[in-house]
């Protein structure tokens, strides 16, 4: 199993960048740019990487991300990730950054925003990932900063492709940002959002029928309403599920509890993804092989998944058929 899972082609569609910030090149950059982080040792960092809910895990997050302050640094972490979706056979990516938790500490939007870019474009070139960046709005700050922020992503429109909603989930409804991401489809962003993860099922709802979002991310809640479920199913939202995360922040008690597998079974766009995988110990492979003995999934459904992460990508047509043909001699 293990092996067909490395070698299919695949998307990865929930990914924070700043997830992917391992600790040994946090204290390279810790060094590079003296930032004093609050641990001594990588394994000290390490060692601090055992939350017991989404804030533990966001507090630690945005940190870290603190020793991120050129553009050579975004640079370089997201090259050191493309590496590593290379290994995998990851074809595609769409990537979540956080803008605002740079430049509330005062690196310009323009920094972050190229150095991330520019790595992604040498991706594509290098070693033919082809990729999104996908501008999450963070959702504990107020809906006026995530319409300042709106304003400069559309200044960069040529490279970012769409708007998220991310961060602390519980009393930050969807319906807190209905403007911010009106103006975000009026514009033509692509529209996705966190929902369902730790917050209740209505904030899936309200996803759908105010963001009227394209892609739910996470949205394990919808288990809980049948209607939901059916609607889900019929008009082919995606769910960007990511299993060892919702182990990791307690969303789940055990891999065995996850909804994946069941909600394949009732016809829902289900996919598998990593999160934040330098802090939860978990590459996108990982998320397949580990649910996969968890749940016992069989080949048919591992194709399944890996069919859905292309099918839920935003890539045009074309080259959405070309990965699906690659896709197909696996079958
Ligand atoms: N949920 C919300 N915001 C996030 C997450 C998550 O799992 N990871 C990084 N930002
Ligand atoms: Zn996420």
């Amino acid at each position: 199993m293990k092996d067909y899972i490395e070698k299919i082609p695949k998307a990865e569609l929930h990914i924070h960048i700043e997830g992917t910030l391992e600790p040994e090149l946090a204290f390279h950059f810790a060094k590079r740019n003296n930032v004093k982080l609050r641990y001594n040792s990588v394994e000290e960092l390490r060692s601090a990487y055992n939350f017991k809910n989404l804030q533990e895990f966001l507090d630690l997050y945005h940190e870290v991300s603190k020793v991120l302050v050129k553009e050579e640094d975004f640079y370089d972490f997201t090259w050191a990730y493309l590496e590593k979706l290379h290994e995998q056979n990851v074809r595609h990516v769409e990537l979540f950054y956080d803008s605002q938790s740079h430049t509330d500490r005062g690196v310009s939007f323009e920094t972050v925003t190229n150095g991330i870019y520019k790595a992604l474009q040498d991706g594509k070139e290098k070693l033919g990932i082809s990729s999104y960046l996908i501008l999450c709005f963070l959702r504990h700050l107020s809906e006026e900063e995530a319409i300042k922020t709106l304003d400069k992503a559309i200044e960069h429109k040529e490279k970012i492709l769409g708007i998220g909603l991310a961060s602390s989930e519980l009393g930050h409804p969807p319906s807190k940002f209905e403007r911010a991401f009106d103006k975000a489809r009026e514009e033509g962003f692509r529209i996705v959002a966190h929902a369902g993860e730790e917050g209740p099922l209505e904030y899936i709802w309200e996803a759908i029928n105010l963001l009227k979002v394209e892609r739910i991310d996470h949205g394990n809640r919808a288990m809980e309403d049948p209607e939901l479920l059916v609607h889900l199913a019929k008009s082919k939202t995606p769910l960007t599920l990511c299993p060892v995360s919702n182990l990791e922040l307690c969303v789940i008690e055990k891999l065995e509890d996850h909804p994946v597998k069941k909600m394949l079974d009732m016809g829902i766009m289900a996919t598998i993804h990593s999160d934040d995988p330098a802090y939860f110990k978990g590459s996108l492979n990982d998320n397949y092989v580990r649910t996969a003995e968890a749940l016992e999934l069989d080949e048919k459904d591992i194709y399944k998944l890996a069919k859905n992460s292309l099918e839920a990508s935003f890539l045009p047509e074309g080259e959405k058929r070309n990965l699906l043909d690659e896709l197909k001699s696996f079958e």
